[in-house]
């Protein structure tokens, strides 16, 4: 009887006290007031990140739900916010070899199998079947303007070797976001993370979408694709093109030559750019709203970034969250930006590159990536 007793009270203090619930939320806010986010262990998801707008007002400029267990179980599956490991992305027919090679069917030993989750089966699409935004993360450090969660990826979805990474997310005065990543692997393997963060910077109060919002890239390259998304190898000058973004345009600017870009039957872009400059104290890439006066700038030590017109959330029928006017209203065409900050898409298939995203017992893998919010005047 003690003893059933004793046993019964053991379980229950490991459910209330043992396995966190992957859905706590984790407030971090500056000291001066000019940002403040929320973050869930699943995915280490940004879940609302509050600015002022240019009449002194905060609005929350990320998409999610208000029920966060919808990132593990919404089939539309649109990847609201969280960092996407183990590598970002696609993947050529979920195939790579260590070392790289074009070869499309490479000789072994050291070739991997990664599921075809994209593409009508033709590729890997953001680390699997469950990648690191699916996974729960664990809080291992927190304050009141900073959080860092830890995953350990153990050889999941065909990956090589066990990886285990870091990511920790920060608020400074001056309405700063600062998100770094760290991490180290037991094997050699391919690592390429990204932030998936879908923005827009009106919040659903006074526009519907992101069409006219402003974007500026300082890139003169972009990723030429193949049907499936996947580099043919060569890079699009992006002069005289609708995805010349080097003098800062509104996004639907040239929508008219952008249909089919992001896939048969949509318009708009989900293209890889590659930045003109190593990381510095310059932008690599800009947003704002002439509506809510915010501007986003984005300096990260990446050197490409993806920017997703997200056409397809017009099909998906998810609900706002009620601060974007939901939920009786859902997220439409172009209801956001998804804007990814990222290494060379599908570099480990893409040898002609001579871009090296392996990492291993003698390489960690680290980014890190600046957000700072303004006001236009
Ligand atoms: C894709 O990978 C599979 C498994 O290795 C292989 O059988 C198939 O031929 C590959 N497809 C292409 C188009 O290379
Ligand atoms: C994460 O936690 C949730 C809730 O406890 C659980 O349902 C889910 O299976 C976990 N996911 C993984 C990938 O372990
Ligand atoms: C891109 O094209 C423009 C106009 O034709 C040309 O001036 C520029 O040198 C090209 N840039 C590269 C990197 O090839
Ligand atoms: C929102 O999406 C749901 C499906 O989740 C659909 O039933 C509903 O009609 C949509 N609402 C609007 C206003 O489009």
């Amino acid at each position: 009887m003690f003893v059933t007793t004793a046993l019964a009270v053991l379980a229950l203090s490991l459910v209330s006290a043992g396995e966190p619930w992957p859905f706590d939320i984790t407030t971090i806010s500056a000291p001066d007031g000019s940002i403040s986010a929320k973050f869930v262990s699943v995915g280490a998801t940004l879940t609302e990140l509050w600015v002022l707008d240019k009449f002194g007002k905060a609005r929350d400029v990320v998409l999610g739900y208000d029920d966060n267990t919808k990132l593990l179980t919404d089939p539309a599956h649109p990847v609201f916010n969280p960092i996407v490991g183990r590598y970002a992305n696609r993947i050529k027919n979920g195939t790579f070899s260590i070392p790289i090679t074009k070869d499309p069917q490479p000789p072994g030993p050291n070739v991997y199998h990664t599921p075809l989750n994209d593409a009508d089966g033709q590729a890997t699409l953001h680390g699997g079947t469950i990648g690191w935004d699916r996974r729960n993360w664990t809080v291992v450090s927190k304050s009141k303007s900073s959080v860092t969660y830890h995953h350990l990826d153990a050889a999941d979805e065909g990956f090589p070797g066990d990886v285990s990474a870091f990511a920790t997310h920060t608020v400074k005065d001056g309405g700063i976001l600062e998100t770094t990543v760290h991490a180290t692997a037991t094997h050699l393997t391919p690592i390429m993370l990204t932030q998936h963060i879908y923005w827009n910077l009106d919040a659903f109060q006074g526009s519907e979408n992101i069409l006219n919002h402003y974007l500026q890239v300082d890139a003169s390259r972009v990723v030429e694709l193949d049907g499936d998304f996947i580099p043919t190898g060569n890079f699009i000058n992006v002069s005289g093109t609708a995805f010349d973004f080097r003098q800062a345009q509104t996004i639907d600017y040239r929508f008219g030559e952008a249909v089919g870009l992001c896939g048969p039957g949509c318009v708009g872009y989900d293209n890889c750019w590659i930045y003109d400059h190593d990381e510095s104290s310059k932008p690599g890439l800009s947003l704002w709203s002439d509506v809510s006066g915010i501007r986003l700038d984005v300096t990260t030590s990446n050197p490409a970034t993806q920017v997703f017109t997200a056409y397809w959330l017009g099909l998906e029928g998810i609900p706002r969250k009620k601060v974007h006017g939901g939920p009786s209203l859902n997220y439409s065409y172009w209801a956001g930006v998804a804007i990814e900050q990222e290494g060379y898409l599908d570099a480990i298939n893409t040898p002609e590159w001579g871009v090296n995203q392996i990492y291993g017992p003698d390489r960690d893998y680290t980014w890190r990536s600046t957000y700072k919010f303004s006001t236009l005047t």
